[in-house]
C-alpha cells in the first residue's frame, strides 16, 4: 500500500494521469524518474476549429484513456501489483476534460485498492523541470527551497515563489491573455496553423527582431503583472496594414519578420518581470515550467539571467515534459506522498477547474 511505502520512505511506483486540456496522458514515475510518459495529442481534431473544443475534447479522452494507461503500463513493464499510488490532475484546466481523467483515477484507486493524490496542474508544470526521463543520467541535486517558477503554458502565465514543497504564492499573472495563448493567437494571424506557438518559433529563426516595433507591457507598472493583449492587438492591426485588409498576402521574410519581433517583445515581458521578481526575493534556484518553455531564446535568456545572480535553473528536460503530461503529475504527486498528502474520502475527489497553485484541495 501506498502509506506503507511512504513510512518506509521507499520510492513509489505512481500512475499519473493528466487529462487537463487536449492531450490525454498517463504516465509511470518512481519518485522523479519516469518510466513511461504516454501523450496522445488531440490537435488534429482541434487545430480545424482554430482551437479547443471542450466536449471533443472530452469525447476524444473518454474514447482514449483506457488505451493511453495500457501503453503507459506497458511501456514501464508494470502491472497493477507494482502500483503504490495513482495521481491525477484536478485542476486547473477545463472542466469535462478534467472530469474524464477524476473519473477514471477514482474507479482504478478503488478498483485496484491503491491510495489516491490529487495534483494541482501548475504545481505539475513546476515539478516537471525536476522529472528525470530514464535515458538522461543526470546526477541531480536536491531540490532547494525557496525557488522562483516561471509556469508559462497556453492556458496560464505566472510567477511563483515556492517556499517549500506544497508551499506556493503566486508574485504575479497575467490580467488578460496567457503568453502560449498569445503565441497561437499571432501565429494564426500568421497563417501558421493551431495551435502554432512553436512553429512561430521556428519561424522567427529566419525573421529580424527589430523589423517591426511592438509595444513593452505593462512598462510603467512596478509590479509583477503580465498582459499579452496589447501585443497581440498591435500584431493584428500590423499585419492588417501590411496586408492591407487581407487583400494582399505576406511574403515568408515579412511573416519571419513578424514572428521574430513578436517573439522578442513577448520574451522580453517574461525575462523582466522575472528580473523583478529575483530582486525582490532570495531563491536559490529559478524553474520554468509550461509549454512555452520549449521556447529556445527564452531558456537562453532566463539562462543568463541566473548566471548573473548566481542561482540554479531548471527546465523540463525533453520535449514531452515541456507540453502537458502525466509524468509531471506522478512527480509532483511523489513529493504529495512524501508528505502523506492522499485523498482522504476518494468519493469526495472532484475537478476544480479554476483552482490556484498556492490552493489546497478540500479532499486532503
Ligand atoms: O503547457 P501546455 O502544453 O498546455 C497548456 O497547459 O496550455 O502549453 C501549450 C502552449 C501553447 O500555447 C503552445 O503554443 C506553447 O505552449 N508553445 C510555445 C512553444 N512550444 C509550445 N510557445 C512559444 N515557443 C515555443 N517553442
Ligand atoms: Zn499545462
Amino acid at each position: 500500500m501506498a502509506q506503507k511505502a511512504h513510512e518506509k520512505n521507499q520510492i513509489m511506483n505512481i500512475l499519473a494521469i493528466d487529462t487537463s486540456c487536449d492531450d490525454t496522458s498517463a504516465a509511470i514515475t518512481q519518485g522523479r524518474v519516469v518510466l513511461s510518459n504516454i501523450i496522445s495529442s488531440q490537435h488534429e481534431i482541434h487545430q480545424q476549429w482554430g482551437g479547443v473544443v471542450p466536449i471533443l475534447a472530452k469525447r476524444a479522452h473518454q474514447e482514449r484513456i483506457d488505451a493511453v494507461i495500457e501503453k503507459a503500463m506497458q511501456t514501464a513493464k508494470v502491472t497493477k501489483d507494482h502500483i503504490d499510488a495513482i495521481a491525477v490532475t484536478y485542476g486547473p484546466g477545463l472542466s469535462i476534460s478534467l472530469e474524464v481523467g477524476v473519473k477514471k483515477a477514482k474507479e482504478l484507486a478503488a478498483l485496484w485498492n491503491k491510495a489516491l493524490i490529487a495534483v494541482n496542474h501548475m504545481e505539475g508544470h513546476l515539478f516537471s523541470a525536476f522529472a528525470l526521463p530514464k535515458t538522461i543520467k543526470v546526477d541531480e541535486q536536491n531540490i532547494q527551497f525557496p525557488l522562483l517558477a516561471l509556469l508559462v503554458s497556453g492556458g496560464h502565465t505566472e510567477l511563483v515563489l515556492a517556499k517549500d514543497f506544497g508551499v506556493y504564492e503566486i508574485l504575479g499573472q497575467t490580467l488578460d491573455d496567457a503568453a502560449g495563448e498569445a503565441f497561437d493567437k499571432v501565429a494564426r494571424m500568421l497563417g501558421l496553423g493551431y495551435p502554432g506557438g512553436a512553429v512561430l518559433a521556428k519561424m522567427a529563426e529566419d525573421g529580424d527582431e527589430k523589423a517591426y516595433q511592438f509595444p513593452l507591457p505593462l512598462a510603467q507598472r512596478k509590479d509583477l503583472a503580465f498582459s499579452y493583449s496589447g501585443i497581440k492587438t498591435a500584431a493584428f492591426r500590423l499585419i492588417t496594414s501590411i496586408t492591407k485588409e487581407g487583400t494582399v498576402a505576406l511574403t515568408k521574410q515579412q511573416i519571419a519578420d513578424i514572428a521574430a519581433s513578436f517573439q522578442h517583445i513577448a520574451i522580453k515581458h517574461l525575462v523582466k518581470r522575472t528580473e523583478q521578481a529575483l530582486k525582490n526575493t532570495k531563491v536559490r534556484a529559478l524553474v520554468l515550467g509550461g509549454g512555452v518553455s520549449a521556447n529556445i531564446l527564452l531558456r537562453k535568456a532566463l539562462r543568463t539571467l541566473t548566471k548573473k545572480y548566481g542561482i540554479a535553473f531548471y527546465y523540463p528536460k525533453t520535449k514531452n515534459l515541456h507540453m502537458d503530461n502525466a509524468a509531471m503529475i506522478g512527480v509532483a504527486g511523489y513529493y504529495k506522498a512524501q508528505r502523506g498528502e492522499f485523498v482522504k474520502d476518494v468519493a469526495k475527489l472532484d475537478r476544480d477547474p479554476t483552482v490556484e497553485i498556492s490552493e489546497k484541495g478540500a479532499f486532503e
